[in-house]
């Protein structure tokens, strides 16, 4: 007769922990159940750890130990701020912060693993939290994976969208070009042309009345002259080709129209570099997106923009302390029936996504906001 099976212990955050959190003796039992457990975590074949609330590791596979060239009692010494980029700390505590919170079930970002030998892998990190038996959490398990062969192996299939996306772009952005031409050259000139003739005819004109009328249509010609050439000038930055990205912010910064009470301040730490076209153009609307939303939505004070290019990887953010809201998610439809869909956001994630970019948005009702944009090792400008 069959022995009837023995049952299998709950799998519970107490698996793995003691009373202080650490080490559990089933976890390390040379037999049974936690024991295959921890084979299983063992030679699987993406990077794991098991970790405290506070991102201290506390188990660490083979597999990990071998992407970060740390053996496991090194790992389990070396605090969070030595694993990553200050950058992508700043994200992963915010995250984290959710899933502490109980807001999401796992959270998952793209980052930077510095290895022990100061290199860093570009990796997805997914953390889940582990509960105990009350239901609260207890600790964290992260599943890392090592992007680059998983991109190899996707190259052929991202090029055709990347050249197929930036083809596209490419014609939107000639397309601009030749209407912001078009309205300089044509109807400039044209409205110019329309001015001098105005002038003829006031030298002619035999009355008061007549004087008035064409005083009228003057300061309209004159008034169009300029809406033309502000047209023209935000269908084509012409500083981003001549004068490169800080110079392009800027101009475009100036240009702002600020209430009283608000303040932009922009950084930029790019020390020269020059990224394509289509990535500088990017980063100049998606950040001129943004600082419009911060004035239009969220009543913000202070707007601050950095632009920078370190360990290989362009980032700008835009942060305002205004009143923050709900990011949309992809399956969201707010678009109320007969009213036009918004397309600041839509606009901002198409843009970056089709120059090889990923655009994250952190915010929180009452929090203010933050756009980031980054692109992993960006193409330079040939
Ligand atoms: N910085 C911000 N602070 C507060 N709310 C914001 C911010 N940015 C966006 N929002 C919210 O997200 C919504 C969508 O923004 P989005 O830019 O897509 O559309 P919009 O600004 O309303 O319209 P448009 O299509 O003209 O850009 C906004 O209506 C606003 O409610
Ligand atoms: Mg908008």
């Amino acid at each position: 007769m069959k022995k009837p099976s023995k049952p299998i212990p709950p799998l519970s955050g107490t698996a793995w922990q003691n009373n202080d959190g650490i080490l559990s003796p089933l976890w390390l039992e040379p037999r049974g159940y936690h024991y295959r457990l921890r084979e299983a975590f063992d030679k699987a074949p993406v990077g794991m750890a098991i970790c405290s609330l506070d991102s201290q590791i506390l188990f660490a596979n083979q597999r990990l130990c071998g992407l970060t060239g740390y053996s496991e009692s090194e790992l389990r010494q070396l605090p969070p701020e030595q694993r990553s980029l200050p950058s992508d700390l700043a994200r992963e505590s915010q995250l984290l912060e959710q899933l502490l919170q109980g807001n999401v079930e796992n959270v998952s970002l793209e980052k930077k693993l510095l290895r022990k030998n100061g290199h860093f892998l570009h990796v997805r990190k997914n953390m889940v939290g582990l509960r105990g038996q009350e239901g609260q959490l207890v600790s964290l398990i992260a599943h890392i994976e090592h992007l680059a062969p998983r991109k190899e192996a996707a190259k052929p299939a991202a090029a055709q969208i990347d050249s197929f996306a930036s083809t596209v772009i490419g014609i939107l952005e000639a397309e601009r070009k030749r209407i912001s031409l078009e309205l300089h050259d044509e109807i400039g000139q044209s409205l110019t042309a329309l001015k001098i003739a105005i002038k003829r005819a006031d030298e002619h004109a035999q009355n008061a009345e007549a004087h008035e009328a064409l005083n009228q249509a003057r300061l309209i010609t004159e008034q169009l002259m300029h809406k033309t050439r502000t047209l023209a000038h935000r269908l084509r930055p012409a500083e981003l080709d001549e004068l490169g990205l800080p110079a392009a912010f800027c101009s475009c910064l100036n240009k702002l129209v600020l209430p009283p009470e608000t303040r932009v301040f922009f950084e930029e730490q790019l020390a020269d570099a020059r990224f394509s076209p289509e990535i500088e153009l990017c980063c100049l609307r998606v950040a001129q997106e943004a600082i419009t939303n911060a004035l239009r939505h969220a009543q913000a004070t202070q707007i601050k923009v950095e632009l920078v290019f370190e360990h290989d990887e362009l980032r700008l953010s835009v942060r305002d302390n205004g009143t923050g809201f709900t990011p949309p998610t992809s399956s969201d439809k707010r678009a109320t029936a007969g009213a036009p869909s918004p397309l600041g956001l839509i606009g901002m994630r198409e843009r970056s996504l089709s120059c090889g970019g990923q655009m994250l948005i952190n915010s929180r009702p009452g929090e203010g906001t933050e756009i980031l944009l980054s692109f992993p090792q960006p193409q330079k400008r040939a």
